[in-house]
């Protein structure tokens, strides 16, 4: 894919349920614009394997599917947030994931980061439209790097040799969390306290529908189109889309 990496995207925001896509897209997006993925369950399960406080606090949570209380979430996407890496934008990939979080999040771009440096950029946030059908395959099926992250799937992207990632040859892993009998507690999460938030953006009118039942490049490339055409209307009409 080819590289833009010279210009301020702003924050951009990937929503959508369990195994939707949102980690396979958020890697392709940041490659794109060299920009940072913030996974917050990336950073809560590194948490978890390193035993901090907020790790230990997290752990049985995620196990059974559930959320990971707000303040303690949103306190860790400050701190990764006020990081310098940030400043051209970032992709948050599984944040914000309630309400709670969503109103969070734009109280902190408001006080917080739309100050001189960063310039007033609002977030776009692209919601991955997915057959439910399509959830549990894909969910049992994910296999991940635990060096490089790098995201496989048995059935639809596997590695070149069974269970080895292709870039640095770790066995890959499979995550705690998705277990048969977990999976259906995260989508219920996701309707009860996700939902919401679509809804949320919908209503200010920042939300963009991507079909991600497609296949993974094509699903990127219209990803890549509705960030392109949203910085270009922004361009010319700055104070649109609020
Ligand atoms: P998190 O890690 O965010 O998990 P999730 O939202 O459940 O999403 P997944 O990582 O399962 O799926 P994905 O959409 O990233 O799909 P992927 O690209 O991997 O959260 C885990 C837990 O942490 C939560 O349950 C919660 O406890 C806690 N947590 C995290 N954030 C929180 C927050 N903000 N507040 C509170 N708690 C929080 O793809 C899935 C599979 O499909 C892969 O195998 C991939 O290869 C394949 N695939 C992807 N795209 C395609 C395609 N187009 N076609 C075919 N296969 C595809």
């Amino acid at each position: 894919m080819a590289q833009d990496t010279s210009r301020n995207v702003g924050p951009l925001i990937l929503v959508g349920p369990p195994g939707s896509g949102k980690g396979t897209q958020a890697k392709r997006i940041a490659e794109r614009y060299g920009i940072p993925q913030i996974s917050t369950g990336d950073i809560l399960r590194d948490n978890v394997a390193r035993g901090t406080e907020l790790g230990m606090q997290a752990k049985s949570v995620m196990a059974r599917g559930d959320l990971v209380p707000d303040n303690l979430v949103c306190d860790m996407v400050a701190t990764r947030l006020r990081q310098a890496d940030c400043e051209r934008g970032f992709v948050l990939d599984g944040f914000p994931r309630t309400a709670a979080q969503a109103g969070w999040l734009d109280a902190f771009f408001e006080h917080e980061f739309f100050d001189n440096s960063h310039g007033k950029c609002l977030p776009i946030v692209i919601l991955m439209d997915v057959d439910y059908n399509l959830l549990k395959a894909r969910i049992t099926g994910r296999r991940s790097c635990p060096t490089c992250g790098r995201i496989y799937n048995v059935h639809s992207q596997p590695p070149r040799i069974d269970e080895v990632c292709d870039l640095d040859g770790s066995k890959l892993v499979t995550r705690n969390d998705d277990r048969e009998e977990v999976i259906g507690e995260r989508l219920a999460a996701y309707e009860e306290q996700t939902r919401p938030v679509v809804d949320y953006y919908k209503r200010k009118g920042r939300l963009v529908s991507v079909n991600a039942d497609l296949p993974v490049e094509e699903v990127g490339a219209r990803i890549i189109r509705a960030i392109e055409n949203r910085n270009a209307a922004e361009t010319v009409r700055p104070s649109s889309g609020a």
